[in-house]
């Protein structure tokens, strides 16, 4: 496995998949990767020939409150990770690769959608992460990207740049991978204590018991929200940030829920953000 570190060394590599004409897949991550992490991997293993992951810790998607240098990092055991999934590239640059000029002049503006979900309490966060997932795109120039449906207002902004600005890649999604007892992965779950981890739950049970009601017929969104809501607030540890139904294109709010829609939940566990969601009809 080769792990490029600059610029230079990826375009080295690059070359060498292109002069053999294979087709590209990129897969980009901040690292301390999990199993959800690796399912993008096996996706885009299927959709192209080469796939490239990208480790990087963004710092241009950290808030002024969120604290960079407290993102957990393990880079031997995501490159061992990795090596056993079959990957072959590795873009792993440093924030001067990657900013050589610094903090970019121009950077890529989500629009109305950063008002929505996420977006209305990490301001920048989005711009940040467009900017740098367009810097990737630039540098890799895949023919197929793939982001998780774990952090879904991400995934539908990438998709939208993609298009709105025609930049030739094809953006897939993957399922949200959970434990086993259906919390969703993240690298921050590592900050949990044992107890806040236990309360954790409380995000994925309340959209389990929200899908379950719209399954028996109820289509009222704030009663779909409502038990959300309540799944959180009986568990003391977790501070709700918002739980809403979306439309899955514009996110945003719905009256009704038709097949398709989002629940979309974010709430602190102690000090640890978490976000899940639920595709209504979608298994
Ligand atoms: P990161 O949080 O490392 O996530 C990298 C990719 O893994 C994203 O597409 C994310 O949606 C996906 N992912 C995370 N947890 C997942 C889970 N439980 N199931 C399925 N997919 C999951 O998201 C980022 O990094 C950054 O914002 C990035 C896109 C790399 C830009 O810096």
């Amino acid at each position: 496995m080769e792990v490029a570190r600059t610029r230079a060394e990826l375009a080295a590599a690059l070359a060498r998949v292109r002069e053999e004409g294979r087709t590209v897949g990129l897969v980009p991550t901040m690292g301390f990767l999990h199993e959800g992490h690796l399912s993008l991997v096996d996706r885009a293993a299927d959709l192209s020939d080469q796939v490239v992951v990208s480790v990087f810790v963004n710092p241009l998607q950290v808030g002024p409150s969120e604290d960079l240098s407290a993102y957990p990092r393990d880079e031997a055991r995501d490159l061992a990770l990795l090596r056993g999934r079959g990957v072959s590239l590795v873009f792993a640059p440093s924030a001067g690769e990657m900013y050589p000029g610094g903090d970019p002049v121009v950077t890529v503006s989500p629009g109305a959608l950063e008002r929505r979900l996420c977006g209305a309490f990490r301001p920048g966060h989005f711009r940040g992460v467009l900017t740098v997932v367009a810097k990737l795109f630039g540098l890799v120039r895949p023919e197929v990207a793939v982001f998780g449906r774990k952090d879904f207002q991400q995934a539908v902004l990438i998709r939208r740049m993609a298009e709105d600005l025609e930049l030739g890649v094809r953006v897939e999604t993957g399922p949200i991978v959970r434990e086993p007892d259906g919390l969703a992965m993240s690298s921050r779950n590592v900050y949990l204590s044992p107890e806040e981890r236990s309360q954790a739950l409380g995000l994925h049970d309340g959209l389990l018991a929200a899908a379950r009601l719209w399954e028996a017929g109820d289509t009222r969104c704030h009663r779909l929200v409502d038990e959300v809501r309540r799944a959180v607030a009986a568990r003391p540890l977790l501070a709700l940030q918002y739980a809403e139904a979306v439309d899955p294109l514009t996110l945003e709010g719905r009256d009704e829920a038709l097949p398709g829609t989002v629940l979309a939940v974010a709430a602190f566990c102690g000090t640890t953000r978490l976000i899940d969601n639920a595709e209504l009809g979608r298994h």
